[in-house]
């Protein structure tokens, strides 16, 4: 084996930072994820808001990559991307997918499920307001998820919508927008010594409360 692989063999990580028990967490699954998010936030963990986005092809075959969460509120939670996108093609198809948070450092993950929906015009044109010249002209620039022959391809796109949108407003692509996940599904996991971590769940039954359950590690 060489050393690389044996150190990956070999790696054991124990958890010891912190536990999650019911009688500290809250009935409401989502003000458990904002305190959550919240600590994440004061603790400056690296790229907290990357989420692993995971959808389904139409094959049942499954998709992963990282987006970033932007807005988050009771109901749902938003990323942005290509809507011609292979993600937004899957969920074209089966509009359900899930979220994952990883943070190393405070020794917890956070996964989400439910159903995905685009959001609005309006939601969509706000936060595409909001970002930089250069981010909005990739937005345009980028066939996500073709073929493209090479890099120059993409390259030569940009030069020719700086030129386009020289001196003007670059409005959102008619192909670019958000996604709300809507959650009927939290779990918040908290690694524990050997292996005998925490896991609390929530699943939204058909009357519309909150069922809370632990899981086995
Ligand atoms: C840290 C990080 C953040 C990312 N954020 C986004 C994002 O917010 N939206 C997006 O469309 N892609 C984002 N990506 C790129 C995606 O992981 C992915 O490559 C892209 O969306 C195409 O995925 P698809 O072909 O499965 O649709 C991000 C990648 C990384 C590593």
């Amino acid at each position: 084996m060489d050393a690389t692989r044996e150190y990956i063999s070999k790696l054991r990580e124990d958890f010891t930072k912190g536990e999650l028990s019911e009688k500290d967490v809250t009935t409401n699954p989502f003000i458990q994820f904002e305190k959550w998010m919240k600590e994440a936030v004061e603790s400056q963990i690296p790229e907290v808001q990357a989420m692993t986005l995971s959808t389904v092809d139409t094959e049942g075959l499954p998709n992963s990559r990282i987006v970033y969460l932007r807005e988050y509120d009771a109901h749902q939670f938003t990323f942005y991307t290509n809507y011609n996108s292979r993600k937004s093609e899957q969920l074209s198809y089966n509009p359900y997918g899930a979220c994952l948070f990883f943070w190393p450092d405070l020794e917890r993950q956070i996964h989400l499920k439910g159903k995905i929906v685009k959001a609005s015009d309006a939601v969509s044109d706000a936060y595409f307001n909001l970002r930089p010249r250069d981010s909005k002209i990739s937005a345009w620039a980028s066939p996500q998820s073709q073929v493209i022959d090479n890099r120059e391809v993409l390259t030569n796109k940009i030069a020719e919508l700086e030129e386009t949108f020289k001196d003007k407003e670059i409005p959102r692509p008619p192909f670019w927008g958000g996604f709300h996940l809507q959650a009927t599904y939290y779990e918040f996991w908290q690694g524990r010594k050997n292996r005998r971590h925490d896991r609390i769940a929530y699943q939204l039954s058909d009357s519309g409360v909150w069922q809370m359950m632990r899981l086995a590690p």
